[in-house]
């Protein structure tokens, strides 16, 4: 039970809340704004959004559904534009043909997460995931009853669950199996191969619903097209949900949309979840997201690109500091690099670095650079950064980092 600070525990906050609090990275980025406001030059890597602005003719959309009127409560789970705008980019981009009962639109991909999760899982029931993993899943999961259940995967496999270590993780109480492809924190990809045998062996748990998080779908740099695991294995289908969103796409954080396609009975039990919390998601956003949709696709595929020439310069650079040793993710916006080697060595200031966190704090310190340690999505000895600045920024940050590690003995 968490303290009230009033003394006493006869009024506090619900047993579900034990073991969840802010998100950590939220933690960091406001810990680093602190250290800024109080005049330190500190860089920081943590959040993860994109540093764009929301192209122009979206905002037009959205300045022009606000004039016209657009301003009420929509449907609970999307206007009948926004649906088919859904719909639309399904069939478009990942041949998955919904109805209009089968899609919804939410308020940012944590609701979706959060509506399906509440809305199928019971107490005791076990969810799975690769580690590391994003760790609102873990949350949510928590929040609802349900038992995490982190599957550890190996950065020499790409960080991928493989059909051995997904089977073995399956038991009769799995209610969902989480994929997140390109994947937070790693950046890694599932290759269309590597879906179906994944799929392969869901097929033989017919208990289990799938949750396919794309929402970095966009964010993609390797040879090998996206794929997503209903588009792969059609029987599949019918209990899977996937989830994409505006935020990391067309840079849209802010906005707070996302959406979903899956079966009905799943859609409409997130609906009236939905309507538990938040009425609808904001008008006046989805109508900015038929524009995102529907619209010219220039501005998304041209900060693709600009994440591709961020990320092939700042893993480079940071490859060149010792004890590191950064792989080149094939999505998203992060890097996941090793910090093992530095595990270990003591700092000009005399302490022994004894894991990651001590790792990131020294980092933040000395070299005034934000981090998320590994162990916070579950994968000590590693951490996370952020490739979502400009090019100037990062490869000074790179330096800091350089400078910082070389000092270490
Ligand atoms: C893997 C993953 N899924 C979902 C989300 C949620 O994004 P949003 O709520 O902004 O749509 C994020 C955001 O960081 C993410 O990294």
């Amino acid at each position: 039970m968490q303290d009230n600070n009033l003394g006493n525990n006869a009024v506090h906050v619900a047993a579900r809340l034990s073991g969840t609090g802010p998100s950590p990275m939220m933690m960091l980025a406001a810990r680093a704004a602190d250290l800024r406001a109080q005049g330190r030059n500190v860089i920081s890597l943590a959040t993860g959004e994109p540093d764009f602005d929301t192209p122009s003719h979206i905002q037009d959309a959205a300045v022009e559904a606000m004039r016209k009127g657009d301003t009420h409560y929509t449907f609970v789970d999307g206007t009948k534009a926004a649906k088919a705008a859904v719909r639309d980019k399904f069939l478009r981009e990942n041949e998955l043909s919904f109805d209009e009962n089968e899609v919804g639109v939410y308020t940012g991909g944590k609701h979706v997460i959060f509506n399906a999760l509440s809305a199928t899982v019971d107490p005791g029931d076990e969810v799975l995931f690769g580690l590391p993993t994003f760790p609102s899943y873990i949350d949510a999961i928590r929040y609802c009853g349900g038992v995490p259940v982190g599957v550890e995967t190996q950065a020499s496999g790409g960080w991928k669950l493989t059909p051995d270590s997904l089977d073995k993780a399956l038991s009769p109480k799995t209610r969902w199996v989480i994929l997140n492809s390109p994947s937070n924190p790693t950046g890694s990809a599932y290759s269309r191969a590597e879906l179906h045998a994944l799929a392969a062996i869901l097929l033989r748990y017919p208990q289990v619903l799938v949750l396919s998080d794309d929402i970095y779908e966009h964010l993609l740099y390797s040879p090998e097209p996206f794929a997503t695991i209903a588009q792969v294995e059609p029987k599949l289908a019918s209990r899977t949900l996937t989830m994409n969103g505006l935020s990391k796409a067309y840079s849209m954080t802010g906005w707070r949309i996302a959406y979903a396609g899956g079966p009905a009975w799943l859609v409409k039990a997130m609906a009236t979840v939905a309507s538990i919390t938040v009425s609808c998601p904001s008008s006046i956003s989805q109508a900015a997201a038929v524009a995102a949709l529907t619209g010219p696709q220039d501005a998304r595929n041209a900060f693709a690109e600009t994440f591709r020439q961020r990320r092939d310069l700042f893993v480079a650079s940071l490859n060149q500091a010792p004890h590191l040793r950064c792989p080149l993710p094939d999505g998203a916006f992060y890097v996941f690099p090793s910090c093992e080697a530095a595990i270990g060595l003591v700092t000009p200031k005399g302490k022994r670095l004894a894991s990651d966190a001590d790792f990131a704090e020294y980092i933040l310190d000395e070299a005034n650079v934000a981090i998320v340690p590994g162990s916070t999505f579950g994968a000590p000895g590693h951490f996370r950064a952020s490739f979502a600045l400009d090019t100037q920024q990062l490869l000074e940050a790179a330096k800091r980092i350089k400078k910082a590690t070389e000092a270490l003995s």
